[in-house]
């Protein structure tokens, strides 16, 4: 099934380039602001400080005799960051205006000074701020410094830029994951429950009143199911125990009252059944401890094989190394594979022949072992797949008449819960049901 893929962004990213994009916009509209605000009063300044320069120069210089004004010239020069010198027709400059701001600062000027005021960046390839002027129809250049006039420089604007943006990732990443963390202790939470496992303790003294709330009544409705789960237990162990007595006597009444062989050979049969289920809904209900200790695989898988012994029902093929042993409890991996050799025979026969090829095999993965129990059966439709560890889930139960209380795949899964392992079920594509068992490797 063609299946349209979809770009999956976890919250975290999600929120952090949500967050990310909005406070960069942020910064770029107000830096375009700052730096339109910036321009103007600093050409207005630096356009008024100039004409003021000149129009001194031009004065003092005009009130001064020849020789008073190489002095003052010369003091000029000397005391004060700007140089006048005379005008030779000769000499040669480059137009002040370069760009936006320079060509803005040069018209200022000349709005100042009159239109035929010349503004250069150098004279002679002196480079400066240069403005050309008269003094009684003689020319002069003054020459201030350019520097003073620029605007903030392109390093100063990236410097400020760059750590308000840096500043912007660093607050977003923060944010993403107070907005995230609790979601996914809730999450991770959420799937323990689901895996059987009710002592969630989310944090209920956390600052954010909202993620308090949720966390308080996350481990009240935990602890509710922990109760339900246990009182379920309780009262089917209870109602097991006490079916065994009366089913006991009843065993006994039929074996001594019922004289029909037929008859009592069919009670027998039902009472035998009675039976096995309320071992399972025992099992079920009281796993009992679990204590994990290295298991010989293969021996245990024969051992359990054994109890099939039947060739006309079901054969076991058990491919297992000699020397594999995994991290189990040997009760619960016994109860594992007996109930899934049991399924087989039930729900695994081959069409053809009525007999259920079982065949066992392993592999190693890392520090697991990996059982794969399969049959050569109907299989199980997919959409029920992932409904056969359900507890009292039964399949198409017209189809056999087996009569079991659905209780098998779910004592498995939470078997191998409880051994830290994993339990996955399938349909081989040549038809019959695999189930692989995960299962940690034993220390060698
Ligand atoms: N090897 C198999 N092939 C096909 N279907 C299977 C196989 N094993 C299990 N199933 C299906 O999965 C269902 C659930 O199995 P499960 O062992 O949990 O319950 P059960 O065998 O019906 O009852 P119980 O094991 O409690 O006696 C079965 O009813 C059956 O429909
Ligand atoms: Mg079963």
């Amino acid at each position: 099934m063609a299946r349209k893929k979809r770009v999956a962004l976890s919250l975290f990213w999600r929120t952090f380039v949500l967050l990310a994009l909005l406070l960069g916009g942020g910064i770029f509209a107000w830096v375009q602001t700052l730096r339109a605000l910036d321009t103007e009063p600093r050409v207005v300044l630096a356009a008024q400080q100039i004409a003021s320069l000149v129009n001194l120069s031009r004065e003092g210089l005009r009130h001064a005799d020849r020789i008073q004004r190489v002095a003052l010239v010369k003091a000029m020069t000397a005391r004060e960051a700007i140089r006048v010198a005379p005008r030779e027709p000769a000499d040669k400059w480059e137009p002040f205006e370069e760009d936006r701001f320079t060509g803005r600062v040069a018209g200022e000027i000349r709005s100042r000074l009159g239109p035929d005021t010349i503004v250069a960046s150098s004279v002679n390839g002196i480079s400066g701020l240069w403005v050309g002027f008269t003094i009684e129809s003689d020319p002069w250049w003054l020459q201030a410094e350019a520097a003073r006039i620029h605007p903030l420089t392109r390093g100063t604007w990236a410097m400020w830029v760059g750590i308000a943006l840096l500043a912007t990732v660093i607050g977003s990443v923060a944010i993403a994951r107070l907005i995230n963390q609790p979601l996914r202790e809730l999450s991770f939470a959420a799937s323990r429950i689901r895996g059987g496992e009710y002592d969630s303790r989310l944090d209920e003294n956390t600052l954010t009143s909202e993620i308090r709330e949720v966390n308080m009544g996350f481990n009240r409705m935990a602890r509710e199911l922990a109760k339900v789960e246990e009182d379920r237990a309780v009262m089917l162990a209870g109602i097991s125990h006490d079916l065994r007595t009366p089913l006991a006597r009843l065993r006994l009444e039929a074996e001594m009252s019922v004289t029909d062989e037929e008859a009592k050979r069919n009670m027998a049969a039902d009472i035998d059944q009675l039976d096995a289920i309320i071992d399972k809904f025992m099992d079920y209900a009281r796993p009992g401890e679990t204590h994990l200790k290295p298991v010989m695989l293969a021996r245990l898988i024969d051992k359990e094989a054994a109890a099939f012994r039947d060739p006309t029902e079901i054969q076991i093929v058990s491919k297992v190394a000699i020397d594999i042993a995994v991290m189990a409890d040997e009760t619960e991996l016994g109860r594992v594979f007996g109930n899934l050799f049991e399924n087989a025979r039930r729900y695994g026969r081959g069409i053809d022949t009525g007999i259920a090829l079982v065949s066992v095999t392993y592999a190693r993965s890392g520090p697991w072992v990996i059982v794969t129990v399969r049959d050569r059966g109907p299989g199980v439709p997919p959409s029920k797949l992932s409904q056969l560890t359900t507890p009292f889930f039964r399949g198409d139960a017209a189809r056999t008449a087996a009569t079991g209380a659905g209780l098998g795949l779910a004592i498995v899964d939470k078997a191998m819960q409880r051994m830290g392992g994993h339990l996955e079920l399938a349909n081989a594509p040549e038809g019959g049901l695999v189930i692989h068992v995960r299962l940690k490797r034993a220390p060698a």
